[in-house]
């Protein structure tokens, strides 16, 4: 039967590279775009969810923000969009759809995370502070959604995207390239197929993770 993956932020990036793979997959995929479904706006998440009458196989909660601000400049309006996008947003999707998705024989939700959940940098503080709070509650949820839905983060590094071009200048994308054990950056490609495979049935145990994909950078 035709599976469907509800994925958001799949309009460039990593998310495209995940929509996809789901499509090369034979997935209904349900990608809204911010017009449909405004990832800031609590209601409009809801109306979103509220209007599907398909069963959610998959979720996969990708779109996420990244402000870079200093103490200085981390206000709280900053902070707080971050707060709404990157963690509320995907807590409110999962809560949604975690009853119908339990009654599924498969269950199986990804959300994005990134290596500054684990180490970290001058401005990243409310960014990395989502991201580490993504993780926590994956792993909590991976106890409560047990055993029929698996749950998991993926924690990406330095990938060769539009956020990254965004934040980094062609002269610090040079640095970071050599501090990158592997020598380079990823390919949002490589960030969706580890995603796919935690979202696919070949994914039998592993729940409450958060997988680093990231050159080997957080190891140094
Ligand atoms: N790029 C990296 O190097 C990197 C590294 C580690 C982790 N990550 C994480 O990976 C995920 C994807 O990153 P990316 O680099 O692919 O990002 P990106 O190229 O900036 O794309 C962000 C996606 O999120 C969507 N989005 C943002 N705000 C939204 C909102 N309010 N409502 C609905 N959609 C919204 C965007 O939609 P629009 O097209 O409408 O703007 C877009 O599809 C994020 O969670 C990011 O934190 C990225």
């Amino acid at each position: 039967m035709e599976k469907t993956a509800l994925i958001t932020g799949g309009s460039r990036g990593i998310g495209l590279e995940i929509v996809k793979v789901f499509e090369k997959h034979a997935y209904k995929v349900l990608a809204p775009t911010r017009e449909e479904m405004d990832l800031r706006d609590h209601n409009s998440i809801v109306a979103y969810c509220e209007k599907l009458d398909k069963t959610i196989d998959v979720i996969v909660n990708n779109a996420g923000i990244n402000a870079i601000a200093t103490i200085e400049n981390l206000n709280n309006e900053v902070f707080q969009d971050m707060i709404q996008v990157n963690l509320l947003a995907p807590l409110t999707i999962i809560q949604f759809f975690k009853e119908k998705m339990r009654q599924n024989s498969i269950g199986r939700i990804v959300n994005i995370s990134s290596i500054w959940s684990a180490v970290s940098k001058t401005g990243r503080g409310g960014y990395a502070a989502t991201k580490s709070a993504i993780n926590s509650i994956t792993k909590t949820l991976s106890i409560e959604l047990a055993p029929n839905i698996l749950i998991n983060a993926v924690a990406p590094g330095f990938v060769n995207t539009e956020l990254t071009r965004q934040n980094n200048s062609p002269e610090e994308i040079k640095n970071i390239t050599s501090s990158i054990p592997m020598g380079r950056l990823a390919e949002p490609a490589e960030i969706a197929r580890l995603v796919y495979f935690l979202a696919s049935e070949n994914n039998t145990y592993i729940t409450g993770q958060t997988v680093f994909i990231d050159g080997g950078y957080t190891c140094k």
